[in-house]
């Protein structure tokens, strides 16, 4: 079975709603630990009322390098079995940079949930972006994580109407109903092995 390891530093509703689906549906992955960078991350009480591992290295109050900083983040995943060889590692609103040396460590092993339909609006206030573009749909994305700001493979999109009198609040309100189905559906695909990448196409069989 794979080992789940979810990063976050805040709210942590796509976690919560992984969480549940895995146990609702008894999908074949083992959630072993969440990782977050912030000690009041709301989700981190979350995960363990969900009887997830948890663990907080403050980036806040951390002397070393982004390196190091991730070194310290891989032994944690190790330590939990978080493998590149048997883990998933899924970034759920983690508002850090991953280094190159852990992105390539996990290579197609690390995935992300992007609040619009990438490759449009990447980066930080996607929702902002695509109602000042004036963006008729928008939506999320859970992509692979590469070198790049949310520029790696997409594994699968949601599509979500932006309407006239939308406000940054209540687009990302819809949308994020959007990104816990779309996250929750990525993960199951992993555990069932379901996903082949052929380039940078991803297939679903
Ligand atoms: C989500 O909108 C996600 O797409 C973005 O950050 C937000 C995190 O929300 N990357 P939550 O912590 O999962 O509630």
């Amino acid at each position: 079975m794979l080992n789940l390891g979810i990063l976050i530093s805040g709210r942590g509703s796509n976690m919560e709603a992984i969480l549940k689906t895995i146990k609702r549906k008894k999908i074949p992955i083992n959630a072993a630990i969440v990782i977050s960078n912030n000690p009041d991350a709301r989700g981190l009480g979350v995960a363990r009322k969900f009887g997830v591992n948890t663990a907080v290295i403050d980036s806040k109050n951390f002397k070393g390098s982004r390196k190091e900083f991730d070194e310290k983040i891989i032994s944690i995943l190790k330590k939990n079995k978080v493998t590149p060889k048997n883990g998933l590692v899924c970034l759920a609103g983690f508002m850090r940079i991953l280094s190159p040396e852990f992105v390539k460590k996990y290579k197609n092993k690390i995935v992300n949930i992007h609040p619009a339909l990438l490759p449009a609006f990447p980066g930080l206030d996607a929702q902002k972006q695509a109602i000042e573009y004036g963006a008729k749909y928008s939506g999320c994305t859970v992509h692979f994580v590469d070198s790049g700001v949310d520029t790696g493979p997409i594994i699968l999109q949601k599509t979500v109407k932006i309407l006239d009198d939308d406000t940054e609040e209540t687009l990302a309100k819809r949308i994020l109903v959007k990104e816990h189905q779309a996250y929750s559906e990525a993960v199951q695909l992993f555990a069932e092995n379901k996903i082949k990448m052929i380039g940078r196409n991803v297939k679903i069989s």
